[in-house]
Parts: C-alpha cells; sequence; structure tokens
C-alpha cells in the first residue's frame, strides 16, 4: 500500500551541490556495486547523498530488497523518503559502507565531519568488513589538513578542558563551530559541541593524541582505516 505523503516528501539536499557532475559520477559507481540483500552502511554529506538517490532507482527498477545503517539524521531521513528501510549496529553487521571525504592524502588519510557527523561515520567505518569512499577531484591533497580543520566533537561541560589540553598539540587556530539556522554553536546530533582545529602540520600520532583527551568523543582525522577510494578522477 503507498504510504500517504507527508513533510518527509519534501526533504531535499537544501544548498547547491558543489563539483555536482562529479559526485554524480562516483554516486553512480557505488550503486552499480549494490547487490540484493545487501545491509548498507551509510555515510553522510553531498555525495552520500547522491549515491544513495542512485540506490533508490535501482531499488525502484529492479525491486531489490536492502536495507540501510545510517550516519545521521539527514540520511536517515532520506531513506525514510525513499522508502528504504532501516536497520542499526545493534541488530546488523554491514555488509559494506560508504562515505564521502573533505581531504584525503596519498595514504588515504583523511579528514572529515564538515557535515559533523564523524563519530557515527567513524564508529561504522569500523564495524564495516569494506568501506568506500566516494570523493571529487577537490578532496585529494598533497598534505591533509592544507584546506580543511579537523573536527573535534567534544562533551559539552568539558569545552574548556578539552581547548587546553588541544593547545599542548600546537594547534594554529581553535574555533567553536558556530550553527547558521539557529543562535549559539552547533548541537551535534549527540547533543555535544563541535570544535575546528587547524593544523599545520598532522603527524600519525595526531588521531591518538586527540582521543586521549578527557571530554573528546570522536575526531574527524581517519589515520590508516581499511578504505578503497573511488575518485572520480579514476572513473
Ligand atoms: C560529513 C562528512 C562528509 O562525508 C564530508 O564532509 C564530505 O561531504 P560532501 O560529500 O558534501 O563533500 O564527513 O560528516
Amino acid at each position: 500500500m503507498e504510504r500517504e505523503k507527508t513533510i518527509i516528501d519534501t526533504l531535499e539536499w537544501g544548498k547547491e551541490i558543489s563539483n555536482r557532475e562529479e559526485k554524480e559520477k562516483v554516486a553512480d559507481k557505488i550503486a552499480s556495486m549494490v547487490t540484493d540483500n545487501d545491509i548498507i552502511g551509510i555515510g553522510s554529506g553531498s555525495t552520500a547523498y547522491l549515491a544513495l538517490l542512485k540506490i533508490a532507482e535501482r531499488i525502484r527498477n529492479e525491486r531489490l530488497h536492502i536495507r540501510a545503517i545510517p550516519t545521521s539524521q539527514e540520511i536517515k531521513m532520506t531513506c525514510a523518503k525513499l522508502g528504504i528501510p532501516l536497520t542499526s549496529l545493534l541488530e546488523h553487521k554491514p555488509n559494506w559502507t560508504f562515505d564521502g571525504a573533505d581531504e584525503i592524502d596519498f595514504n588515504h588519510n583523511m579528514i572529515k565531519g564538515r557535515g559533523g557527523a564523524m563519530f557515527k561515520e567513524k564508529l561504522l567505518i569500523s564495524s564495516s568488513p569494506r568501506t568506500f569512499i566516494i570523493a571529487d577531484s577537490s578532496k585529494m591533497v598533497s598534505k591533509l589538513g592544507s584546506r580543511f580543520p579537523v573536527p573535534v566533537e567534544i562533551f559539552p561541560d568539558a569545552l574548556i578542558h578539552v581547548d587546553q589540553a588541544l593547545r599542548s598539540l600546537s594547534p594554529v587556530e581553535i574555533k567553536l563551530r558556530m550553527a547558521q539556522g539557529k543562535d549559539g554553536p552547533v548541537i551535534t546530533e549527540n547533543g555535544n559541541l563541535i570544535l575546528d582545529v587547524r593544523f599545520d602540520n598532522i603527524p600519525d600520532n595526531l588521531e591518538n593524541a586527540i582521543k586521549s583527551i578527557t571530554g573528546v568523543i570522536e575526531s574527524g582525522l581517519f589515520m590508516h582505516y581499511e578504505v578503497q577510494i573511488l575518485s572520480s578522477e579514476k572513473l
């Protein structure tokens, strides 16, 4: 039975998607990799969103059955709009996961979290046997940190402690991420704050050093994760 239209059906990405043509290309590639009965971990951001739209097309045309494990509200609601059933890490292990990134270096180290979903993204990538990172050409960098700060999700009451502890790691700048659709700071889906921390240099041990600070939930630094990069330049 067809469900009644709701506010979910009016949801769109909301802003213009940069490099859309290249992102559509990697989205097509991801959609072509879906097989019937897959449990798929879905990352966040506009590239993951476009891939989800392409996957929905295949589900409709080929009557595939897949279940999605989302990493953010926007992806969860998009799955609802597209009629893609959801599951969770408590119920299923994903067969595979795909996600976007903000920066990727030659060793496949990454900065993620412009969208603020890095905690669940890291959890999903760590729980998945295979992860594909889909990227347009703007994401490839020769030096990590050259374009984006490292986002750090923190427990709100730990703000002062974490800020002071992060300063011992020689950042160039630390900024509390401010919201655009509300007054005050961004509040993550886990009820936390985000510090955007700019570094001139990102050594191998920085991810662990940040994570060891009490009050840090997770950072958007992904050093030495086993991921396969699907770059639009190579398709
Ligand atoms: C969200 C992320 C995104 O994957 C990253 O920001 C890339 O976004 P986009 O695909 O919109 O360029 O890490 O937390």
